[in-house]
C-alpha cells in the first residue's frame, strides 16, 4: 500500500510555505537569493519575473512580494506547480503569478522576454545525489558535474533577458561556477558575462548579465 503523503509547512522570512515529499524542502538559506533578486528589481526594467526550476515558489513569491511584478514560475514537476500554485494564494500572490508546468525547455518561448531571470537548478553530481535519500532525485541530480540543467537555464537566459536584465543563478560549489562562467565566455551568442557570485550558507548564486 503506498504511503499517504505528509503535507507539511516551513515559514521563510514571514511566509509559510507548504510541500511534501514530492519535492525539495524549501531551504531558509535561499531568501538570500530573493533579497538579492528584490534589491535589482529596484533598478531593472520594466517587465515580469521568469523563475526557472522553482519548486514549491518560495524563491521567486519573497523575490516579487514587496514589488509590483508579474512573476511567472516554470517547473517540470506537477506537485511542485501544485504547491508553487498553492503557495502563491497562501502569500496573497496569486492574481500577478503564473506556474508554468513542463520542462523549461518548451513551456517558457524563445520570444518572450523578462529582465529577470531566477534559476535554481538542481546542482548535486549524480554520484553525490544518494547522499541525499529524502530529496526527490529529480530536484537534486545536475548530472555528472552537477551544472547540466544549470547550463540548460543560461542558454534560456541568453534567448529572453531583455538588454541590461539580470539572471540569479543558484549553484553549490565554486567548482561549478567556475564550470558555468567558462561556458558563458565560450558561448558569445548569448550575449551574457558573469558579474558577481555571492555565497551563502549552502550554495552560491551567481549573477549573469546582458552583455
Ligand atoms: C533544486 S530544486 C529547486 C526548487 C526550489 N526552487 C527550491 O529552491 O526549493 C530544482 C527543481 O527543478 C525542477 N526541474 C528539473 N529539471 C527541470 C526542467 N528541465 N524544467 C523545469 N524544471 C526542472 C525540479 O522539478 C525541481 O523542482
Amino acid at each position: 500500500m503506498t504511503e499517504a503523503l505528509r503535507r507539511r509547512a516551513v515559514e521563510i522570512d514571514g511566509l509559510s510555505f507548504a510541500y511534501d515529499e514530492r519535492v525539495l524542502e524549501p531551504r531558509s538559506w535561499t531568501a538570500g537569493q530573493s533579497a538579492w533578486a528584490a534589491e535589482l528589481l529596484d533598478d531593472l526594467p520594466l517587465g515580469p519575473v521568469l523563475e526557472l526550476c522553482s519548486g514549491a515558489g518560495q524563491i521567486g513569491l519573497l523575490a516579487v512580494r514587496s514589488h509590483d511584478r508579474r512573476l511567472v514560475q516554470v517547473d517540470a514537476s506537477e506537485a511542485a506547480c501544485e504547491f508553487a500554485r498553492l503557495n502563491a494564494e497562501n502569500a496573497g500572490l496569486s492574481d500577478r503569478v503564473i506556474v508554468r508546468c513542463g520542462p523549461m525547455q518548451e513551456v517558457v518561448l524563445p520570444d518572450e522576454r523578462f529582465p529577470l531571470v531566477l534559476a535554481d537548478p538542481p546542482w548535486v553530481p549524480t554520484s553525490e545525489v544518494e547522499d541525499f535519500p529524502d530529496d526527490p532525485v529529480t530536484a537534486i541530480d545536475g548530472g555528472e558535474q552537477g551544472v547540466d540543467v544549470a547550463l540548460a537555464c543560461v542558454d534560456i537566459a541568453g534567448h529572453v533577458l531583455t538588454p541590461a536584465g539580470v539572471c540569479l543563478l543558484q549553484l553549490g560549489t565554486p567548482e561549478q561556477v567556475d564550470e558555468v562562467a567558462s561556458y558563458v565566455g565560450e558561448r558569445d551568442d548569448l550575449f551574457l558575462h558573469v558579474d558577481d557570485v555571492r555565497t551563502f550558507e549552502r550554495g552560491l548564486v551567481v549573477r549573469i548579465d546582458r552583455t
